[in-house]
């Protein structure tokens, strides 16, 4: 484990490397103890530098078992090797040289799952961002492009399977039962991207044919008899491979793709050129063991990876400053790939939701950074929301600001001219300058300024001039490091609605920059009119959600509603409603805070029922508005003086006032969407399931009676309707026998898939209030549970701490501390795992002064341990700094 050094990186700090490694070989013998790498490295100082300039490799945690250079073994003084560096000295006058290094390594005692480890049995590597120095001394960063050549050698019956990078070149049978293969990967590339896959797994192949006619043999790898469960992967893999053909114009690049799915997994998967590794949460789906959300979520992820082999892997990154280059601009790939495949409003909400949720806190709170950071300690902690999720939306904004045409010339361009580099933010901004001939220096503020920007809007409308005036003014507050902020350019969508929500198109605008239906916003404050106005507009603003900003407007309750009701932009009009719920919900929670009862107003009611009830919208939209804004969106809309015993109060008295003014319609719509066909997890599916389960919490409400969720629970022919009845029953009837009864016929039938059964360690990791705690304890010690195992360890640990409001944010400190305590104990065994989930606690100032000190104390307490992993060190001294 690598303990902190308190080293800090910095971007200004960037050099290119002495020595260029133009080709390397690796040369594998496989044990699951003592594992040999022999690497043969092609070496060439750069021109300019001074011959006696010393290699310096990285290493972490290596063991040098020979080195040698152009064949000749190097004396005891020409080099200094410790586990985590090697230097050379004395290198040949002309700098051309080949370097062969050996290491031993051990994959089975390596829990950490970076380098070459083994998971169930199967050999594996994680090589992002620094993983590769664990497995030979190296230049092991990003702009150290490499032509790859591996050899691995195994035992045969151990592991039939030897899959590395790039095309298959050769394999064959050794004495003592071994075999081996030969990988060649044509294109060069950083060391992160190496990948190596050896084991005994099944398989399910098929073929695509790109635009230009080359044939390409697809191959996903799971564990025996799951075969069947990778074919919805398979599908989505195809898809996107098509997808980036017509949408992109990009197209596969060698002979074989392949994709190994793996049950310990730091991530959700990796991008290896060629040979994809995955979580097999994003790999393995069935109705009877997947839900509609991991459908979708295999759909983006197998797009996502797949997309990198051109962001990211034919143009990587310069230097992990640059992360966003390729997780951004990938993420806004499968962002817009999913969009295609399913409802493009649907899912853009989703998407608004989860930024919401998981980036504007982090923007918010002490672990707050810019989209590219200018330094860190440790980069593992930057593969954060705000990279990949915020990433995503300034591309999305530099599509809005220069339309679809130009936006896909930016991109013609930047692939070409980049195709094979390692490239910076700076030559991604250049190519839609070049393309467009607009100055996007303002812009770029995007990338450098941390936190969330606020508008605050004001109207004004003059009937005699028939002219409507909109104010604009934008703030950012002080974030960790950036005490003053510059105005930025930012993107503002939007549209004039009339009566019955009528567009109303400007005769002229004046003012500030306005282009079609966008709003340029570029001064701190600025003011844009609009002539020829014949009424009153109600503004529809941010449609589409055209820029993560936050929203201060002077809409009132009657205009939100307007907006609920008649905007024919579904995200504005979600947003809106949402607007309207989120104001009610605060003010109830600081009642029920201070004693009082909620007080809810029909006229809520009434809107919730007319698009419950409105036909001639989609389920899925439908569900959407009617999942009342959750309790961490509500803790998230008060701010400050948290406490999630007074937000459930005010969330389940606005789900019981809704739920009983319409149980009966509620009702027959339930019963309705119950007469569907057999399961295909398609949107529409999806939609239809996903508002009957809403409709199902309601009803359970309504009703006060479990009896409806445990006869859906009993009936239920896909896991979408099961695991949504386990949850009503869980979060509604706690510990009653239907709940119980519910659990073990769950676990009867589950129990020997781990996977499946992460969905019910999650729903008891969230049952409200304090008998979660002794809940997640118990479940410690089950059978199937290990801190060993990132998805066993995230579902208990990590829905608990980051989705059990009231369990874990308990008034006595009970859960804080033993979430310290448990991240200590993971921290031995998995850094990156144990810092991750420590960012739950990122709020920690937010809450009310008694559960603030007890997170305070807590958080003292984890920082106060000497050895803390250089991961966990950093997020926690950020936190309470
Ligand atoms: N690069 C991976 C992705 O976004 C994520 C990842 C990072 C995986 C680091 C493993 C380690 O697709
Ligand atoms: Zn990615």
């Amino acid at each position: 484990m690598r303990t902190d050094t308190g080293q800090v990186f910095h971007l200004e700090d960037y050099k290119p490397t002495d020595f260029l490694i133009p080709e390397t070989h690796l040369d594998f013998s496989l044990h699951p103890e003592r594992t040999v790498v022999k690497s043969t490295l092609q070496i060439e100082r750069r021109a300019g530098v001074a011959s006696d300039a010393p290699l310096i490799l990285d290493g972490d945690d290596l063991k040098l078992v020979d080195i040698r250079l152009d064949g000749a073994v190097l004396g005891d003084n020409a080099y200094i090797a410790t586990p985590d560096r090697l230097e050379i000295r004395g290198l040949p006058e002309n700098g051309a040289f080949t370097l062969e290094i050996t290491t031993e390594i051990n994959p089975t005692t390596n829990r950490q799952l970076t380098g070459l480890y083994r998971s169930s049995d199967v050999y594996c590597t994680q090589c992002e961002a620094e993983g590769f120095r664990r497995i030979t001394y190296f230049l092991d960063r990003p702009d150290m492009l490499s032509v790859y050549t591996v050899r691995i050698e195994a035992e045969r019956n151990e592991a039939p399977l030897l899959l590395s990078n790039g095309n298959p070149k050769d394999k064959g049978k050794l004495t003592n039962g071994r075999h081996f293969a030969v990988w060649h990967d044509p294109h060069p590339k950083p060391a992160y991207l190496f990948a190596l896959v050896a084991g005994d797994l099944g398989v399910i192949t098929d073929t695509f044919t790109t635009a230009s006619g080359r044939h390409v043999d697809l191959g996903i790898y799971v564990e025996h008899g799951k075969e069947p469960r990778a074919l919805y992967a398979m599908d989505a893999l195809k898809r996107s491979m098509k997808w980036d053909e017509d949408v992109f114009g990009r197209e596969y690049d060698l002979d074989v793709f392949n994709v190994v799915a793996v049950s310990d997994f730091n991530m959700g998967a990796m991008e290896n050129k060629g040979l994809n590794v995955f979580n097999d949460k994003y790999v393995l789906a069935d109705p009877d063991t997947a839900t509609d959300t991991d459908y979708a979520g295999i759909e983006a992820v197998i797009a996502h990876e797949y997309f990198h082999n051109w962001t990211g892997n034919r143009i990587t990154c310069r230097d992990w400053f640059q992360l966003c280059l390729k997780e951004g601009l990938t993420v806004y790939r499968d962002h817009e790939f999913s969009a295609d495949m399913r409802s493009r409003a649907v899912k853009r909400i989703a998407e608004v939701k989860g930024l919401k949720a998981h980036q504007f806190p982090e923007d918010a709170g002490p672990l707050a950074h810019p989209v590219r950071p200018r330094q860190f300690r440790e980069i593992n902690n930057f593969y954060t929301s705000t990279v990949y999720e915020k990433g995503s939306e300034v591309v999305r904004m530099i599509r809005t600001i220069l339309g679809p045409e130009l936006f896909r010339k930016g991109m013609d361009l930047y692939f070409e001219r980049h195709d094979g580099d390692a490239a910076t933010i700076e030559d991604f901004i250049k190519v839609f300058e070049d393309a467009s001939g607009e100055d996007l220096s303002q812009f770029a503020l995007w990338y450098d300024q941390a936190g969330t920007p606020n508008l605050a809007i004001t109207y004004d409308y003059d009937q005699a001039t028939k002219t409507f005036e909109i104010e604009i003014e934008q703030s950012l507050k002080p974030t960790p490091g950036q005490t003053s902020k510059k105005p930025m350019h930012i993107p503002v969508q939007f549209a004039l609605l009339g009566a019955k929500g009528r567009e109303l198109k400007p005769r002229s605008a004046k003012g500030g920059l306005v282009k079609d239906d966008v709003i340029h916003l570029r001064k701190r404050k600025e003011r844009f009119s609009f002539s020829g106005i014949p009424e009153r507009p109600v503004p529809s603003l941010l449609r589409g959600f055209s820029a993560p900003v936050t929203l201060t407007s002077e809409l009132t309750r009657t205009d939100l509603a307007f907006l609920a009701r008649n905007d024919g932009d579904e995200v504005t009009r979600w947003q809106a409603l949402t607007q309207l719920l989120n104001a009610k919900l605060t003010s109830n929670a600081k009642r029920v805070r201070g004693g009082k009862p909620a007080t809810i107003e029909n006229s809520s009611i009434k809107l919730l029922g007319e698009i419950a009830f409105n036909v001639t919208l989609d389920e899925a939209f439908r569900a959407l508005c009617l999942s009342i804004p959750s309790e961490s969106d509500i803790a998230r809309e008060l701010g400050a003086n948290i406490d999630p015993d007074a937000i459930l109060g005010s969330r389940d008295a606005l789900i019981s006032a809704v739920a009983e003014a319409h149980a009966g319609k509620f009702a027959q719509t339930y019963s309705e969407l119950a007469r569907v066909g057999s399961f295909k997890p398609d949107a529409a599916g999806a939609g239809r399931r996903a508002l009957r389960n809403v409709l199902l919490d309601y009803l359970s409400v309504a009703e006060s009676s479990s009896k409806r969720a445990a006869t859906q629970f009993k009936n239920a022919d896909n896991m979408t309707d099961r695991a949504a009845a386990l949850g009503v029953l869980v979060q509604r009837f706690g510990d009653s026998d239907a709940t119980n009864h519910a659990l073990q016929a769950f676990e009867a039938r589950f129990g020997n898939d781990p996977l499946v059964m992460d969905k019910w360690f999650v729903v008891q990791a969230m049952q409200p209030g304090n008998g979660a705690l002794d809940k997640v304890r118990e479940l410690m010690t089950h059978k199937l549970f290990s801190l060993d195992n990132p998805n066993r360890t995230r579902a208990l640990i990590g829905a608990f701490s980051s989705g059990n409001q009231t369990g874990f944010n308990r008034a006595d400190g009970a859960g804080y501390k033993f979430f310290a305590e448990t991240i200590l104990t993971i921290d031995k065994k998995n850094p990156q795992l144990a810092a991750r989930l420590l960012t739950a606690m990122r709020s920690w100032r937010s809450f009310e002064p008694v559960r603030r000190e007890h997170a305070r104390e807590s958080l003292a307490n984890i920082a106060r341990e000497t050895g803390l992993s250089a991961d966990v060190r950093d997020i926690v001294e950020r936190t309470l700094a």
